[in-house]
């Protein structure tokens, strides 16, 4: 297939932006695809006029021509249903995801999974080798996607290729219980530069690759055979932070956060979760905390309430079915247990909603509670923040989040100790204005100096000036 454009830019990730959708009427129609990544990666495409191929996140679609959505140029790369099921969500979902995430899940090795990897990965390397420009940059995404460098390269030495990992890369320990470990550390050194949210997980890759590959390395930088330098190294990644706090200071949105805190019955204090439901976010350990908090009478549920908002993922891969049922069964007997009439502890709420009402529950909210077990970043702790214009709200953050090494005036969390939690809840929910006031302040700053155009130039900008190593033969 051919007719997409060519382009001096080229993102790829497993998903697009936007997911398809297929009434039962056959209409197509589009809404925004789940997760971090699409929210930083879709500003900087529109900033930097480029092509992002993706799976359009539905199974056994014809293969579709390349199309412009909202002013985005997306090029379609179409999955079989089986290939759902063993490339998403057995290989990238039950193999790598939990095992990238401290094993908080068990992770389950299959070769049939492997091999769907591999086949799903060519795919995707073969499209962005037919659409990139001569001497373009491709930008490859994500755990989904890591052998897409190695197998670009093959075919376009010509072109200059990024990887970024969204999510932790973990120890050798965990790492090297892989089965195939060593063709995905080859497959990631093929790109010119790759990304980390830490620099922790940085030294985790070098390090693996000089006892795993037995490649040279100095600092940041490994030397293949060839002498072709591949540099590794963090950076941070963030959100349209102007974005979002002009939409939290929009009249839409400020109406819409009194309505909420109406509707909640005006408690003195709102807790808010958002997440997507997956087990490395800790949501069930944190309404477990605030669930004894009420039982202990140190919360009123007439004085302070828990929204919880979850966004549904990966429905078909059995532990976040085990996730899901475990937490609308706490949630039901912590209501039942201890809500009155009109006052649940807790609002669930199983749902995706536009970033309007986002920034709206983000306003409305007097604690933010952000308490994974393991996270890459967490962007939804930034996007709290950014939203916080009048420099008040607390945040409670997970150690465990890439975040944390940032926003260092959160209320920070051990998301295992339970007590710990507790205490921590309950000291952002007596904090004085003034002390709330200081560490929101701190952590705006952080949020507005570093914002996402910011670590896409830092990223872009090191790629670009790496030095040009020598084989460049365009062989498509
Ligand atoms: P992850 O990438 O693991 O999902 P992040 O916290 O980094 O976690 O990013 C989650 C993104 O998804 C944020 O931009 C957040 O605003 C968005 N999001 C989370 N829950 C919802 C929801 N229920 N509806 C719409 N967007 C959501
Ligand atoms: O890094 C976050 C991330 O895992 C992305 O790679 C992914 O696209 C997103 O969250 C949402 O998950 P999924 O695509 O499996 O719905």
């Amino acid at each position: 297939m051919t007719g997409a454009p060519q382009a001096d830019l080229v993102i790829v990730a497993n998903r697009l932006p936007v997911d398809r959708v297929t009434q039962p009427d056959g209409a197509v129609s589009w809404r925004p695809s789940p997760g971090g990544l699409v929210t930083a990666l879709e500003p900087v495409l529109r900033a930097n006029d480029g092509a992002w191929i993706g799976w359009p996140g539905s199974a056994d679609d014809d293969e579709f021509e390349p199309f412009e959505e909202n002013g985005l140029s997306l090029i379609p790369v179409a999955m079989s249903a089986q290939e759902v099921e063993e490339f998403y969500e057995g290989f990238s979902n039950g193999t790598l995801w939990p095992l990238y995430h401290d094993v908080i899940a068990k992770p389950e090795f299959h070769r049939e999974w492997w091999d769907s990897y591999v086949s799903v990965n060519q795919r995707f390397a073969d499209r962005a080798a037919e659409v990139a420009a001569e001497g373009a940059t491709v930008w490859v995404q994500d755990y989904q996607l890591q052998l897409v460098p190695q197998m670009l390269r093959a075919r376009r030495p010509d072109l200059r290729i990024g990887f970024y990992l969204h999510i932790p890369f973990p120890p050798a320990e965990l790492f090297s219980q892989l089965p195939w470990r060593r063709q995905i550390l080859e497959g990631l050194l093929g790109a010119d530069l790759i990304g980390f949210q830490l620099p922790g997980a940085a030294a985790n890759f070098v390090r693996l690759v000089r006892s795993r590959v037995g490649h040279k390395t100095h600092r940041d930088t490994i030397y293949l055979p060839d002498g072709r330098p591949v540099k590794a190294t963090a950076f941070p990644i963030s959100i349209d932070t102007a974005g979002f706090e002009e939409l939290a200071r929009s009249e839409a949105v400020a109406e819409r956060a009194a309505e909420i805190r109406e509707a909640l019955g005006n408690p003195r204090r709102i807790f808010l979760g958002v997440d997507r439901l997956d087990y490395t976010k800790g949501i069930y350990s944190r309404l477990r905390a605030f669930g004894e908090l009420v039982r202990d009478g140190h919360l009123d549920v007439e004085d302070a309430v828990f929204v919880q908002v979850a966004t549904p993922s990966r429905e078909r891969v059995e532990q976040y079915r085990i996730l899901r049922d475990e937490i609308e069964m706490l949630v039901g007997r912590i209501n039942g247990d201890y809500g009155k009439i009109g006052n649940p502890a807790i609002h669930y709420l199983h749902n995706s909603y536009p970033r309007e009402e986002m920034a709206a529950f983000y306003r409305a909210a007097d604690i933010m509670v952000v308490t994974p077990f393991r996270d890459g970043m967490n962007l939804v702790a930034k996007e709290y923040v950014a939203c916080r214009f009048e420099d008040d709200g607390a945040l409670v953050l997970s150690e465990f989040a890439g975040a944390a090494q940032e926003l260092r005036q959160a209320w920070l969390v051990n998301p295992y100790d339970i007590d710990g939690m507790k205490s921590a809840l309950m000291d952002a929910f007596a904090a004085e204005k003034r002390e709330t006031s200081r560490r929101m302040r701190a952590m705006r700053r952080t949020v507005v100096q570093n914002d996402v155009a910011k670590w896409a130039a830092d990223f872009l900008r090191e790629l670009e000036e790496l030095p040009e190593h020598h084989d460049k033969t365009v062989r498509r």
